[in-house]
């Protein structure tokens, strides 16, 4: 296929791959200066099929390098390379090493199809001694068996406390996660359960579970546990929710305060599913980040792209914030993405009386993009900010007076006949500090990202306007409001192939 990266929806400052269907992000490990982003990955095809690692890397999070496949599936023993993490052995626990640079390890899940056609699923590894270009499958596979045949997607870290791995895994269909840990990444002793609790109206996922400091003080550090939900999350289909609490060394306890309040959503958007966050980030840059893959399991197959299917994410960095006696999980884009932003537009107060202005003339336009707006809703009903308009079509991001929302709607957004329920607006309830609400958003050719009041809230979206819906342009509904401030910039594309 003919691959020039300026076919129509593909994304200009996210990861795609060059051809064909991706999707969880797996793997994610930082080692000696490089970004490695692993995922599920058809070598195959543009639909799900031949789970497969695919793999590129990245020196900033922002630029990726296409890479091979980095572990293929297994064809004679029809073995589906399913989701997973990697890990740097520092002290060789795995004896995988070979006196050099220290392995890295995936853990992954095989995927088997017996000959009768029914499924199974256990825990394995493959080891890279040549920095994560090629990977060699462990002769001792699978390391960890479990009697359900949905047992799948080992997230596996580090533990200090412990000085030993520790794992979390699925169970998907009891809506449960078990805790395993283990000396050398091959003998793994089981720990404990944790679920069903908060939202069970769909199979578990992708778990990650890691430690974040509360407020971004180092001595009040609280342990989250992220866990993935397809179907039935907040905006349909696949999504996701996390639990804090502490890791009393055997078992997950979550915050009584905070599961009176469960379940608590990652995103309020439709297409933000299967995040983990990377391993072995160095201490100095202690920052937690994680990438989700941008698609949602209802319509993943069909979004209308080729040669290619599906996108990640912007990298965000992940922090705790405390509230009433709670806490919610705050999403950054990483700071790094301001290298691509081109010379800005700033407005301010712009006054809006029932009325919308069009902000093409004062050079606000265009397909990819970073954009800040402070809102003061007024007496407005609503109040935002329209996007890859046209004559016939817009995304509207903004905020609602009567129900106290921030919302991304795309019931009008472009193409959208390939799944019934994609025309839908995502509401994600927020409290106004001062009268004011903060939104930063991210647009590219094909998705919305929304960032409201410095992360506190997101909704992930994509979208699939006509490539020459460029028009942005600010509204107020139902009365008039103020926005105080906006900042623009034009965001350059990441390929260079
Ligand atoms: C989540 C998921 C994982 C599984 C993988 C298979 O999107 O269903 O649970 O490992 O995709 O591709």
């Amino acid at each position: 296929a003919q691959v020039n990266f300026s076919e129509p929806y593909r994304p200009q400052f996210h990861y795609s791959p060059k051809i064909n269907w991706m999707n969880d992000p797996n793997g994610l490990v930082y080692n000696d200066g490089v970004y490695h982003l692993f995922h599920q990955y058809n070598p195959f095809g543009n639909r799900w099929g031949y789970m497969s690692w695919g793999h590129a890397t990245s020196t900033d999070l922002v630029h990726w390098d296409h890479k091979a496949v980095a572990i293929p599936y297994g064809k004679e023993e029809e073995e589906g390379i399913f989701s997973g993490s990697a890990v740097v052995d520092h002290q060789n626990t795995s004896g995988f090493g070979d006196g050099g640079d220290p392995p890295i390890v995936a853990i992954y899940t095989s995927h088997y199809t017996r000959e009768d056609g029914s499924t199974d699923q256990a825990q394995s590894l493959a080891y890279s001694i040549d920095g994560g270009q090629t990977f060699t499958k462990f002769e001792g596979n699978p390391v960890l068996e479990f009697d359900d045949p949905d047992f799948r997607d080992p997230n596996v870290s580090w533990n200090e406390e412990m000085g030993r791995w520790l794992m979390v895994v699925a169970l998907p269909t009891q809506h449960k996660v078990q805790f395993y840990a283990s000396d050398n990444l091959k003998d793994w002793e089981y720990l404990s359960d944790f679920g069903p609790a908060g939202a069970t109206g769909g199979i578990w996922e992708c778990p990650d579970f890691f430690r974040l400091p509360v407020d971004d003080n180092p001595e009040n550090q609280k342990w989250v546990l992220h866990v993935d939900m397809n179907p039935g999350s907040v905006a349909g289909g696949s999504g996701s929710q996390y639990f804090v609490g502490e890791w009393d060394g055997t078992s997950f306890i979550p915050d009584e305060t905070f599961m009176e309040t469960a379940p608590h959503w990652t995103d309020y958007g439709t297409d933000f599913y299967a995040a983990i966050s990377w391993n072995n980030i160095p201490e100095e840059d202690a920052r937690q980040l994680w990438v989700g893959w941008m698609n949602n399991w209802d319509y993943a197959n069909e979004i209308p792209t080729h040669p290619w299917r599906s996108a990640m994410s912007i990298p965000r960095s992940i922090h705790l914030e405390s509230n009433n006696e709670s806490y919610s999980l705050v999403q950054k884009p990483v700071e790094s993405l301001r290298q691509l932003r081109e010379d800005p537009v700033r407005l301010e107060n712009l006054d809006l009386s029932d009325e919308t202005i069009d902000l093409s003339q004062e050079g606000i336009s265009g397909k990819a993009f970073e954009m800040i707006v402070e809102i003061e809703p007024g007496d407005a009903e609503s109040v935002g900010i329209n996007v890859r308009e046209a004559e016939n079509q817009r995304t509207v991001i903004g905020y609602n007076s009567v129900n106290q929302n921030v919302f991304a709607d795309r019931t009008n957004s472009g193409e959208s006949d390939f799944f019934e329920g994609f025309e839908q607006r995502n509401d994600v309830p927020v409290h106004l500090s001062d009268g004011t609400v903060k939104i930063r958003f991210f647009v590219d050719w094909s998705s919305v990202e929304v960032f409201v009041n410095d992360g506190s809230r997101v909704i992930t979206n994509r979208i699939f306007p006509d490539p020459e819906s460029i028009g942005v342009s600010a509204f107020a509904d139902g009365g008039s409001a103020t926005i105080t401030n906006i900042e623009f910039w034009p965001l350059e594309s990441i390929w260079t192939e």
